[in-house]
């Protein structure tokens, strides 16, 4: 279909978490005209469901020095350093810029913040918020200050394509949106500057703490565009997800890595502390040292779960500290204070994404992308937790300085005609809705937290068959599923799916939150390098 309506601004910024509204304030307050995309509500995105906190050096003895020390070492040889750098040397200037915006974090009896620790952090570092609600607070100062700034904002509008001109610049973007009224069905807008702010891809898993939101939107339209993207083989599992059953599907409840940065301890059913002797940190090894541990014990025991027992903290604290998990255990009839709480792995954040450099900029000049979206360099094979609030406010910051430097002289580029839009085309046939499910289990199964070349090239071949499917459909009928918000979503995880497996089917070896069954082995050698991947536009 071609757009049915357009509007022009400035800067398009697509997505309403951390990155995206910080990045539409600062742009607006730069003077450019700003429209923000969102796939459903303001406040839908993965942000609001963060929990333990914002990492940055605003403790007595801290320095950003030591904040680098930690992000370096989880990030298994692959961080950029000169991006980690910026990230932590700008990072409590943008917390302190974060709080005056509005958001309130918890401060101690002194007045000062309250920090806490979490996995890979030597040093009390994290900055919360309404004890385990930091996510959710974040997202209501910048929900709020976007809407008292009167930033112009589209709800319910999921993007579908970058639009270029004739020089391959970026021109907009193209939506679908459902229920704006004026703004129904597909449109475009037309911008000369595109923020991809989409966050992440964990719906690309069956069992993931993202909401149902997080369908790697971004990714796909980058890879359509033409954009480079690094590192996707790098999904971070969190360690300690509520769980709720083998077969639970769609988003769990996450029990933050505060709960053990404040001494739970992770146990087997034997009540045998299994971390300890395994790491000098124990409990709190950086991320994908834990989910290791908590995964061979399982498959020592042949357990389903591990435990996180907590019991020692008492009510009191349970409920001062940490309301949030606390109610999500008992709605699931476990309570916290008298018994431990089992929990496993699940898909948590892509430590990938579009490539950018540290202005935020990708390959496609004016596109730029900031947030779980991006790949910056800064986490390498294994984010340092709470560091990706953190990146989304620095990086969008960042975004905002280069638009509005490289703005002079900078006028709208008349978009090329061009089909619309391009996911629907034979290269990226739209699926059918049910197939974000066939999607789902192929790559928990082939490519979880645990992967082979054997599993891998499984989950290779089944994603194929589903594309090629859809390609027949194509061929016999000239259209598969009615173009709509779930077809538009399916296709979209199974183009990001299917760089992920290719991205980790290459890397033969094991680092970070990549785990390879058949190459147990950290691999300096050929593998301290970046899989970057780019597709032909032309190829299926
Ligand atoms: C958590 O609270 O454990 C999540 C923090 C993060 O993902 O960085």
């Amino acid at each position: 279909p071609a757009p049915g309506w357009s509007i022009a601004a400035d800067v398009v910024v697509v997505g309403s978490g951390v990155a995206g509204l910080t990045a539409a304030l600062r742009c607006e307050a730069a003077g450019l005209t700003t429209v923000v995309v969102t796939k459903a509500r303001l406040d839908d995105g993965s942000t609001r469901w963060a929990q333990g906190g914002i990492a940055a050096a605003l403790g007595d003895g801290d320095t950003p020095e030591q904040h680098l020390d930690d992000t370096l070492v989880a990030g298994a040889g692959l961080c950029d350093e000169e991006a980690v750098r910026i990230l932590v040397t700008e990072g409590p200037d943008a917390v302190r810029r974060l709080i005056a915006t509005g958001a309130q974090f918890d401060e101690s009896a002194e007045g000062g913040l309250e920090l806490t620790r979490e996995g890979g952090h030597h040093r009390r570092r994290i900055a919360h918020a309404g004890g385990d609600a930091t996510g959710a607070e974040i997202s209501r100062a910048l929900v709020e200050a976007v809407r008292a700034r009167g930033v112009r904002t589209i709800e319910n509008a999921l993007v579908l394509d970058l639009l270029t001109d004739a020089d391959g610049r970026t021109a907009g973007v193209t939506l679908h949106v459902m229920g704006e009224g004026q703004h129904d069905g597909v449109g475009a807008v037309h911008a000369p500057a595109v923020v991809l702010a989409t966050g992440g891809m964990g719906q690309v898993y069956s069992a993931t703490t993202n909401p149902a939101v997080s369908t790697g939107d971004g990714v796909a339209l980058a890879l359509r565009a033409g954009a480079e993207v690094s590192d996707l083989e790098f999904v971070q599992f969190h360690p300690t997800v509520l769980f709720l059953g083998p077969d639970a599907e769609g988003q769990q409840p996450l029990v933050s890595e505060a709960v053990r940065g404040e001494g739970a301890h992770l146990v087997d059913a034997d009540g045998v502390r299994f971390m300890a002797g395994q790491h000098e940190l124990a409990e709190l090894a950086p991320r994908d040292i834990v989910a290791k541990g908590i995964m061979r014990r399982m498959q020592e025991q042949d357990a389903e779960h591990m435990y996180l027992d907590a019991r020692h903290f008492g009510a009191e604290m349970w409920e001062h500290r940490f309301p949030t998990i606390l109610a999500a255990c008992r709605a699931h009839g476990i309570d916290p204070v008298t018994e431990p709480v089992p929990v496993a792995p699940a898909a948590h954040y892509a430590s990938g994404g579009v490539r950018t450099d540290s202005r935020g900029r990708t390959t496609v000049p004016g596109l730029y992308a900031c947030g779980e979206v991006a790949c910056t360099g800064v986490h390498g094979a294994n984010r340092l937790a709470s560091n990706s609030l953190l990146e989304g406010l620095v990086y969008a910051e960042r975004i905002a300085a280069d638009i509005a430097e490289s703005r002079a002289g900078d006028t709208l580029h008349a978009p090329v005609p061009q089909p619309l839009p391009q996911s629907g085309l034979p290269a990226h046939p739209l699926l059918p809705p049910e197939a974000r499910f066939a999607i789902q289990r192929i790559m928990t199964q082939g490519a979880g937290v645990l992967r082979s070349a054997a599993s891998l090239s499984r989950a290779a071949d089944q994603l194929h068959r589903l594309h090629a499917d859809a390609r027949d459909a194509l061929d016999e009928n000239g259209k598969t599923a009615e173009p709509g918000v779930d077809t538009w979503e399916a296709t979209n995880l199974l183009c990001v799916a299917r760089v992920l497996v290719a991205a980790a089917r290459q890397r033969e070896e094991t680092r970070g939150c990549h785990w390879r069954e058949d190459r147990p082995g950290r691999d300096d050698t050929n593998w301290r390098r970046h899989i970057v991947i780019r597709l032909n536009p032309d190829r299926t």
